[in-house]
């Protein structure tokens, strides 16, 4: 599509940038919805955060992604924060009003459409959490927030998975929550769990590993995803697969976002039913030209 005088510009701010798929994702889902935008890569150093937010604000860009390692840092410099992201304590997606940018978080919703894409929902179930990070934070939230029935916090610093199993009981007292050190998984009794795997073990380069090495945790298993998308299918997953549990890659979830992001810009339009498999194509094959 051609950029005219009345081409509205979005982006993503990040440090180091140069490796997102997201301009050649959004710049798909704009032509596949006929939008008239441009989506370009914007590379921000820590220290210039607030100065490059009041220029993109100064400059009238519509929207920008926000990424490592702004996502938490960001939120000092928006008008408005939406209940979602200010919950998570993390923004991932701004959308420019009259006032300035305002902050949503839509990992937290790209994760529940990927699972839920894949055949499963976190009402009434039990879960397994490996990680306390960012990332777990999100995907907790969201299955509090669905009604999972419990939740079990599994991470290498028992601390950080107290601490977040606590923010999510202040916010819902409802969910029963455990919080142990990774090594202890064997305790954890019954089976059936939908596990959601957050930590960076198993990214490349690190593809032989997985935070879990034993085939009898993923026996306890009805769901499993993986966060990581480089490799999209990481040795957690074959763990899985092998034992015959459903499983839903990270790079579902990144799309899922991507296409959240998508339409908190564009409330007036609708991608059509291929904008997922065409984008899954595109970052696919530029995941593979890049190995
Ligand atoms: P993100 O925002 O991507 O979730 P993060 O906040 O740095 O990143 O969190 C990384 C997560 O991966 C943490 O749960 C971390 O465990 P600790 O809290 O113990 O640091 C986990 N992690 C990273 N490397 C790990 C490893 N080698 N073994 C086990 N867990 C690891």
């Amino acid at each position: 599509m051609a950029v005219s005088g009345k081409t509205k510009v979005y982006g993503i701010i990040a440090c180091p940038v140069e490796h997102s798929m997201s301009p050649l994702m959004q710049n798909f889902f704009a032509a596949e919805a006929g939008a008239d935008l441009t989506y370009v890569p914007f590379r921000v150093e820590p220290e210039d955060l607030e100065d490059a937010l009041r220029g993109l604000c100064a400059l009238n860009v519509q929207g920008v992604n926000v990424t490592v390692p702004h996502k938490q840092r960001v939120i000092p410099y928006l008008s408005e924060i939406d209940d979602t992201a200010a919950s998570i304590g993390a923004v991932n997606t701004l959308v420019r009003t009259d006032e300035g940018f305002k902050g949503f978080n839509t990992d937290a919703e790209g994760f529940l459409t990927a699972i839920r894409a894949r055949g499963t929902d976190p009402a009434g179930l039990d879960c397994i959490l490996i990680g306390a990070g960012g990332a777990a934070r999100a995907a907790a939230f969201v299955l509090a927030r669905e009604g999972a029935n419990k939740i079990i916090c599994l991470n290498r610093t028992l601390s950080r998975a107290e601490r977040l199993m606590d923010d999510i009981g202040a916010r819902f007292p409802d969910v029963e929550r455990e919080a142990l050190p990774l090594d202890a998984w064997p305790e954890i009794g019954g089976n059936g769990y939908l596990a959601v795997q957050t930590t960076s073990v198993g990214m490349t380069p690190d593809i032989g590993s997985s935070p879990i090495e034993d085939e009898r945790f993923f026996e306890k298993l009805s769901f499993a995803m993986d966060v990581i998308y480089t490799p999209a299918r990481t040795r957690f997953l074959k763990f899985a697969e092998d034992a015959g549990v459903p499983t839903c890659n990270g790079l579902d979830m990144l799309i899922c976002q991507g296409m959240a992001a998508f339409s908190l810009w564009n409330p007036g339009l609708t991608l059509p039913a291929g904008a997922f498999d065409g984008a899954r194509d595109i970052v696919t094959k530029f995941l593979e030209e890049g190995a």
